[in-house]
């Protein structure tokens, strides 16, 4: 049974236990339903309320929304204030200097502990630093940086002094950097000389190195670098500066840059359906509310809890659960440096008990490949971990199934922990639909109701909403302030892909299908609608992994779709057509990999394809067109019984069953 039956027939329903809804912020239906009534009445002044209860303003604002310009909204447009200092330095002044911010645990298992003061003082002394080579508000800067605090210090050093960032996940190639560079035309790069993880040391710097050499034209004065392992690294004179040594001697205090909300916090890039990734620009104001609600209300953080999102700050998740809502909240965090199976694949349960975490934010990637891994090895399981201090799960990134879920239920909340399936997306800032711990029954595989304030519904295709029970275009009826502002540098590519003519311009479309329950209205997330793959809660666009093929010079053409993976939810396939005849066997092998290897270097091992098929041709209409819906039916190995009438070339869906 597929993922989307086994949902949509789901029927086990968790309700919220009594002890849950006692202690939660937002406590019971009616709570909820009193929320999501008041933003419907008055959108702009209920989120209004929220920015002035929850953010702490330099200049408050008078005017809550500019809509004169949608679909380019502009929210809370005259108040001034400064990201840092809602993150940092508030929490020092309401006295939680000594508390402890960040849990740093390295690949290797040592811990530091960083305070809140502690954080202020070493992000206001690399803002110094920042600013002593010229770096101002506006520029950007680009960070290649793996789990540290050194991260989450650079992150909320440039939004200290107003410079947006950009940050690149540490699996992306030199390739996928120059293109990023280049097109956020950065001032600066903040790398490391290595990252560790699972007890290698892996390069970091070679890639920056490699990518600024690419880059014709860019503008990159100065590269910082961390020196984490102490590895042989090479530094330019002139440009690359160690970040040990221009800290050192810098200030521990800093004044803020006051900015006004619409100010750009950061652009992160992200894969569409064309093959260009797109930088999306968010905003300050705006998208600090929203990390901070949804850490209160979807997390339901409080004072005590210590909160573990295990994400990479190189995504969006890390952005809003580890870099800003936590540390705008004044929580205990854990920063984790590796990766779920080192040494072993009890790391995760391990660290729960040692760290004493209560909230718990994984992908469903991860509980996969750990079922997998503790199912087939009791010494790791759950089970001979102590795990009472988890009270709250979030899962985020794809689709959960439903057996993935209840064993993240029953295995690591012990039965007693709501898991909040929290559907969003880097363009949404934060959660937008989302169970409250508090509020909502669960249901396994259905991120059940939209957050309070966010105007979710589904349409069919010329924009009309659909009653439930029917599934269509998920789609957003109203502004909400951690929205995508506009894809840096293409203002129009912005309003094609999320405000689409078709709906009027009026509906954000998320580019998700989704039907509600015909009952209870819960949302199941069906995939995506467009050319976009979910690789282990990753975003890849098929035309840019086609892309980066037939770069190749072997390659004559290629088409890329996705296909059902049990571990990774989707699995990468591709159908190659080389300029020279079709290989078969070993031949076919060594070119399949020379091929992921390319892949590997024009983006990033996350892009490599799973399947490499070859053919003589692709399947294609008379007319030229090839047919993805074939291609989807072969990579899912399932018998061709569609039409083929129109096709061109018949014979050669035989010769694209094959793996090579
Ligand atoms: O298809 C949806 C899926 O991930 C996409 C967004 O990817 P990205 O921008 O990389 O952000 C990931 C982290 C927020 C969505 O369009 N997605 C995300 N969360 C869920 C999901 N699909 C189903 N259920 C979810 N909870």
């Amino acid at each position: 049974m597929s993922t989307i039956e086994s949902v949509v027939q789901e029927t086990r329903v968790f309700p919220p236990s009594e002890e849950t809804v006692k202690k939660a912020t937002i406590s019971g239906m009616a709570a909820y339903e009193a929320l999501c009534k008041e933003a419907e009445q008055d959108y702009a002044g209920y989120w209004a309320r929220l920015a002035r209860e929850h953010v702490t303003w330099k200049t408050p604002f008078t005017k809550s929304l500019d809509e004169s310009e949608a679909p380019f909204y502009k929210w809370f447009p005259d108040g001034t204030l400064n990201v840092s200092y809602n993150c940092l330095d508030r929490q020092v002044e309401a006295g939680k200097g000594d508390k402890v911010a960040l849990i740093f645990e390295a690949d290797d298992g040592k811990v530091t502990k960083v305070t809140y003061k502690d954080l202020l003082a070493r992000t206001a002394k690399f803002a110094n630093a920042l600013r002593a080579q010229g770096i101002k508000k506006g520029d950007r800067v680009l960070i290649y940086l793996a789990m540290s605090v050194e991260g989450v210090v650079a992150m909320q050093a440039c939004a200290r002094i107003g410079a947006i960032h950009s940050v690149v996940f540490g699996g992306f190639s030199a390739k996928s950097l120059e293109e990023r560079i280049l097109d956020a035309g950065a001032v600066a790069v903040i790398t490391a000389d290595e990252q560790c993880r699972g007890g290698k040391n892996i390069p970091l710097k070679p890639a920056v190195d490699e990518a600024l050499n690419l880059a014709v034209g860019h503008n990159v004065k100065t590269v910082f670098v961390v020196k984490r392992t102490g590895g042989a690294c090479n530094m330019v004179a002139g440009r690359d500066v160690w970040y040990h040594d221009i800290v050192a001697g810098q200030s521990e205090t800093c004044e803020p840059e006051w900015v006004d909300a619409e100010h750009p916090l950061f652009l992160l890039y992200t894969s569409g359906s064309t093959g260009k990734p797109k930088g999306v620009q968010h905003s300050s104001g705006g998208y600090l509310l929203h990390a901070i609600l949804t850490n209160k209300w979807t997390f339901d953080l409080k004072d005590d809890d210590v909160f573990w999102c295990t994400a990479d700050i190189g995504w969006v998740t890390g952005h809003t659960y580890i870099t800003y809502g936590p540390l705008a909240c004044g929580a205990t965090e854990i920063v984790f440096e590796s990766v779920p199976t080192y040494p072993d694949a009890g790391r995760f349960w391990k660290m729960i008990q040692d760290h004493k975490v209560s909230v718990f934010y994984t992908a469903p990637t991860a509980i996969r490949s750990l079922i997998k891994a503790n199912e087939g090895n009791p010494a790791t399981h759950p089970r001979n971990y102590d795990l009472k201090s988890l009270r709250i799960l979030g899962s985020v990134g794809e689709p959960i199934n439903p057996e993935a879920w209840m064993w993240y239920y029953n295995n690591v909340g012990g039965g007693r922990c709501p898991i909040l399936d929290t559907f969003w997306q880097t363009e949404t800032g934060g959660h937008m639909i989302t169970p409250l711990p508090g509020v909502t029954p669960l249901v396994p595989g259905s991120c059940t109701l939209p957050f309070p304030g966010i105007q979710a519904t589904i349409v069919d295709e010329t924009g009309h909403e659909l009653e439930w029970g029917k599934g269509g275009f998920l789609v957003v009826k109203k502004p909400w302030p951690s929205m995508i502002r506009t894809i840096w540098g293409d203002a129009d590519r912005f309003k094609k892909s999320y405000f689409p003519a078709d709906f009027q311009g009026k509906l954000y479309l998320a580019g998700d299908g989704a039907m509600r329950d015909a009952k209870t209205g819960y949302f199941t997330i069906m995939g995506r609608i467009d050319d976009v793959l979910n690789v282990s809660g990753h975003r890849m666009g098929t035309m840019e992994i086609e892309s980066a093929l037939v770069a190749n010079p072997l390659v004559a053409e290629a088409a890329v779709v996705g296909r059902p993976d049990d571990l990774t939810g989707e699995a990468i396939c591709a159908f190659v057509v080389l300029k020279q005849s079709r290989p078969s066997d070993e031949d076919a092998k060594k070119i399949a990999k020379e091929l992921r290897d390319w892949v590997g270097k024009e983006i990033g091992p996350i892009a490599k394809p799973k399947d490499i098929r070859f053919g003589e041709n692709l399947p294609k209409t008379r007319s030229g067109k090839i047919m993805r819906r074939l291609l989807r039916a072969l990579a899912k190995g399932e018998e061709i019984t569609q039409d083929v009438s129109t096709l061109e070339n018949p014979h050669i869906l035989d010769q694209l069953k094959q793996n090579a």
